[in-house]
């Protein structure tokens, strides 16, 4: 087992209503915040406005930027800091998805200076100071509402990074489960394969820690016996309690404890996905991490073949495989790049080849040659 530290600052409310104490939380803080939100799903499933009056019952002035795009922009984070920083804002509000919340990390470390956050994001900036940052969860998914990472794209340069740091950690975050019972059938779905895609980046890392494991088993246990049944009830609370929980917990520091690092390929490839053809994350990863365990089945096939016996009951790698696609696909998430909408041909092939090129694509551990890529291309098709 590797040395590890422990460390996590979040402090996580969770359950029905507890976004109401946001207000207290941010009087703690200072007199006026940035609320950040995307495109309006907030005032539909009654996150906004549970966030507003607890805010003004404080008497919390409040500054709008809305807008965030799934997949967020640099532009948007930029526009938005330099509004916080006009404003002269207290700290940063996210309410709304992994989207949302990764924006505002990016935020909350450049309003106390004049940088683009791709000049963070990209390491050629670092973060000194950071104004706080509050969290409200509206879809079960990428686990920034409890961890320091936030991953930003800039279209232009055609690259998606994800940065992480101490600083980035929201000071409190607010899950209600009711909130995201509006959530469409396709984005809870590919909330389940980003949390399970989570937990396999930890799987397949390096290093020998066994209780780890077992906490990565659960978590994949405990998204596929309830995911199909919330695809089957997307409005039952209990539900989508059980997949918001399994969803935190998938990325805020449990399944790295013991581990030398994650592997992280399949991350790297979705996130080309997503800034070549604005797939949403979660689908981009249905679709790479069939093809990257088919990819590594004679590598190592004992991990894949431990994961198919502790996850589904069976023996052999490539049963494994297929029953991963076939649990995506019952889910309704695309498990090929056509599934997605993209028809490939030889030009959008080797675009994808740049971009992976571009975007250094490549495992922390399980290392991927430029002929991988082809056949990681070829196999996603
Ligand atoms: O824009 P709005 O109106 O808010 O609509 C959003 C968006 O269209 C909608 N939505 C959110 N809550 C809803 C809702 N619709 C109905 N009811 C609700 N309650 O859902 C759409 C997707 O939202 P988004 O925030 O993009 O989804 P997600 O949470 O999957 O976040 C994806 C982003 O997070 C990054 C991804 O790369 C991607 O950019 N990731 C962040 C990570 C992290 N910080 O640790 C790790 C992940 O691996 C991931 O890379
Ligand atoms: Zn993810």
């Amino acid at each position: 087992m590797e040395n590890f530290v422990i460390y996590n600052p979040v402090k996580l409310y969770f359950g029905k209503g507890v976004t109401g104490k946001i207000g207290k939380t941010a009087s703690g803080i200072g007199r006026k915040a940035l609320l950040v939100y995307g495109k309006g799903s907030v005032k539909k499933n009654g996150s906004y406005q549970q966030v507003i009056s607890s805010l003004q019952s404080e008497n919390i002035g409040i500054v709008e930027y809305s807008g965030i795009r799934p997949n967020p922009v640099v532009e948007d984070v930029d526009a938005a800091a330099a509004l916080g920083r006009a404003e002269n804002v207290d700290m940063v509000i996210a309410v709304g998805g992994g989207s949302v919340l990764d924006s505002a990390k990016y935020i909350a470390i450049s309003i106390p200076v004049a940088h683009s956050c791709w000049d963070f994001a990209t390491g050629k900036t670092k973060p000194g100071k950071a104004l706080p940052i509050l969290g409200v969860l509206t879809l079960a998914a990428t686990g920034s509402e409890m961890n320091p990472l936030g991953v930003v794209q800039h279209n232009a340069e055609k690259r998606k990074v994800g940065f992480g740091h101490h600083l980035m950690f929201p000071r409190a975050s607010f899950l209600d489960p009711a909130f995201t019972t509006g959530v469409p059938a396709n984005y809870t779905a590919f909330g389940i394969a980003d949390l399970i895609a989570h937990a396999l980046e930890g799987w397949f890392g390096e290093g020998d820690s066994t209780l780890t494991d077992r906490f990565i088993i659960s978590i994949i246990r405990e998204a596929m016996d309830y995911g199909p049944k919330l695809m089957e009830n997307l409005h039952d609370y209990t539900l989508r309690a059980k997949i918001m929980y399994a969803a935190t917990m998938a990325l805020n520091g449990l399944t790295a404890q013991g581990k030398k690092t994650g592997d992280w390929g399949v991350h790297a490839i979705g996130h080309c996905l997503s800034v070549l053809w604005d797939i949403p994350h979660g689908a981009s990863l249905s679709v790479a991490y069939p093809a990257w365990m088919e990819l590594q089945t004679q590598r190592i096939p004992g991990r894949i073949g431990t994961l198919g016996k502790e996850v589904f009951g069976l023996q052999s790698p490539e049963d494994t495989i297929g029953a991963f696609k076939n649990f995506f696909s019952k889910l309704g998430c695309p498990v090929s790049l056509g599934e997605a909408g993209i028809q490939m041909n030889e030009d959008k092939q080797n675009e994808l080849l740049e971009v992976m090129a571009l975007n250094k694509v490549n495992g922390m551990v399980h290392k991927l040659s430029q002929e991988d890529h082809q056949l990681l291309v070829r196999q996603m098709i």
